[in-house]
């Protein structure tokens, strides 16, 4: 991708979400690159752990993937729980490094958090079944796998990890709802892909955050993300079947080549 995203200062980031901050259509600017980790490229030893970051809603931690498809070697394998050995040796290929990247960046960030170091198994449905009083979510991508963790009393999380090229503007029609299409299609056209991904990853980690406790498939029509430059967003949950929705809260860190969406849902019964 050649246009240069609208990344925020890290210097003008604030700790905690600000109401009525600039939306992106009011600000022309386009600060520096924030974060030297390399989402796109080969950049470190596979399955080391590369990355650890305290963001306002948990503990990040990142694993160098191959991007091959490789075998995992044994090495790697043995840092596993045995439980999620188990669940790894079903794997092949990109599928295996995948999961056992995630995994290895949860015990990293587990153990930041100062949490025991215990195997984080799969549900039905694929979330990650986090320790008793924690709440996990992983997201990779060929190069990085990544993982937040945070006590689940202060929410529950969801993050995605997405590469900002190549640009794919055709998903605007897929992940979009009308009003948020008509916000972008207002944007500089060279603005537009930047702020179409931004909702894709916010909507992916909102999905995470929320699904495993509504037990079910959310579209992308069912949210609704209004980007501010200050690396946080709003999001409005207009859950079909009458769904009481959680307090949504949620922030984009920017890394080198990609971007990273953390997300914290909060019901008013937990
Ligand atoms: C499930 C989904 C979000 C995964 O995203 P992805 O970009 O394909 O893959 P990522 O690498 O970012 O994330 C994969 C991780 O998501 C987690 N995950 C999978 N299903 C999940 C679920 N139902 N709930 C929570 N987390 C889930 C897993 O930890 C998985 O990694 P692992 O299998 O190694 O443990 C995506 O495939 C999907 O179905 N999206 C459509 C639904 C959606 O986003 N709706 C928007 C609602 S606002």
């Amino acid at each position: 991708m050649t246009e240069t995203p609208p990344i925020p200062s890290p210097a003008a980031e604030p700790s905690a979400a600000q109401p009525g901050a600039p939306s992106e259509a009011a600000s022309p600017t386009i600060p520096a690159q924030v974060e030297c980790v390399p989402v796109g490229q080969a950049w470190g030893r596979p399955y080391e752990v590369v990355y650890r970051d305290a963001l306002p809603y948990g503990v990040v931690a990142g694993v160098v993937l191959p991007g091959d498809g490789s075998e995992v070697p044994a090495w790697a394998l043995a840092r596993l729980h045995p439980e999620e050995q188990q669940i790894a040796a079903e794997l092949r290929g990109y599928r295996q490094g995948a999961f056992v990247g995630g995994r290895l960046a949860c015990r990293a960030a587990l153990e930041a958090l100062g949490a025991p170091a215990s195997p984080i198994l799969m549900e039905g449905r694929g979330a990650p079944r986090p320790p008793a009083g924690v709440s996990v979510s992983i997201s990779h991508k060929s190069h990085l796998a990544v993982a937040i963790v945070a006590r689940a009393d202060l929410g529950q999380l969801g993050l995605d990890l997405e590469e900002l090229g190549p640009a794919r503007p055709h998903v605007a029609r897929v992940v979009l709802t009308p009003a948020e299409l008509e916000a972008v299609g207002r944007l500089p056209e060279d603005r537009r892909w930047i702020a179409t991904l931004l909702r894709f990853s916010i909507k992916e980690a909102v999905y995470k955050a929320i699904a495993p406790r509504l037990q079910r498939y959310v579209g992308f029509d069912e949210a609704e993300v209004t980007i501010r430059v200050d690396g946080t967003a709003s999001v409005q949950l207009q859950l079909s079947c009458g769904t009481a929705s959680p307090q949504v809260e949620a922030r984009y860190t920017w890394l080198d080549g990609g971007v990273l969406s953390t997300v914290r849902a909060r019901w008013s019964d937990s």
